[in-house]
């Protein structure tokens, strides 16, 4: 019997703390049987990895960089990505194409028309009029001051790490307004909250799509 496939995103500003639940979340689908794929943008190819060395340390104006992020992107989906669903893989993808509105687009005011039009060329599929998005976009909403005091005990931050309070409310509007998009693609998780509480939501909203059952039931 074929499985099918299944392409989940993490979402969140810098220090929302998306690692450790992607983690637990691939851990789940192996326990329920599923090969997991876990990988992330910008990278998860040889070039992309590359791109995301560059985008996340070298000075470019907002084009170069949404042109990067969208070039890493178009890479990771036809080598990682797509062969990963037609396989029948749980994808767990940290971050895809809502950073770039939300970065690119809220955060740095980059024009969301060029944006719109380079996911549609970029996330075009050969056998389908539906652009290829997550089945399922887990956003960690993390009010930005919070988010900051996160960040002030991180390492050395990058270009977006670095960037003020302001910037990050930018971000953050630019996720809201993405959800407003397409809601029922999103699952907004209150991250403001012990680490454990913020789990059960995430582990929730992908029972509630029937993708897991729900923790304890018998097999
Ligand atoms: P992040 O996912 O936070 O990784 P780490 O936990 O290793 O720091 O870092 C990726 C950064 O790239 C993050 O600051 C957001 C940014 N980014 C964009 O600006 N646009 C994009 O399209 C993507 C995918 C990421």
């Amino acid at each position: 019997m074929s499985v099918s496939g299944l392409f989940i995103s993490f979402e969140g500003i810098d220090g929302a703390g998306k690692s450790t639940h992607i983690a637990a979340l691939a851990d789940a689908f192996r326990a329920a049987g599923r090969t997991v794929v876990l990988t992330r943008e910008p990278g998860g190819t040889p070039l992309a990895e590359k791109l995301r060395e560059l985008v996340l340390n070298d000075a470019m104006d907002p084009l170069s960089e949404a042109l990067l992020m969208f070039a890493a992107r178009r890479d990771h989906l036809g080598l990682v990505i797509e062969p990963a669903l037609a396989r029948g893989d749980v994808v767990l993808c940290d971050r895809f194409t809502d950073a770039t509105f939300a970065y690119q687009g809220g955060g740095r005011g980059f024009d969301l028309d060029v944006l719109g039009q380079l996911e549609r060329w970029v996330q075009s599929r050969p056998d389908s009029t539906a652009l290829r998005q997550p089945d399922l976009t887990v956003w960690f909403d993390l009010p930005p001051a919070v988010a900051a005091q996160r960040l002030a005990s991180a390492r050395v931050p990058d270009r977006f790490e670095s960037q003020p309070q302001a910037f990050f409310e930018r971000v953050a509007a630019g996720y809201a307004q993405r959800l407003a998009g397409d809601p029922a693609r999103f699952a907004r998780i209150a991250s403001d909250q012990p680490r454990e509480h913020v789990w059960r939501q995430v582990r929730e909203a992908v029972e509630q799509r029937g993708w897991l059952r729900p923790a304890g039931a018998s097999a």
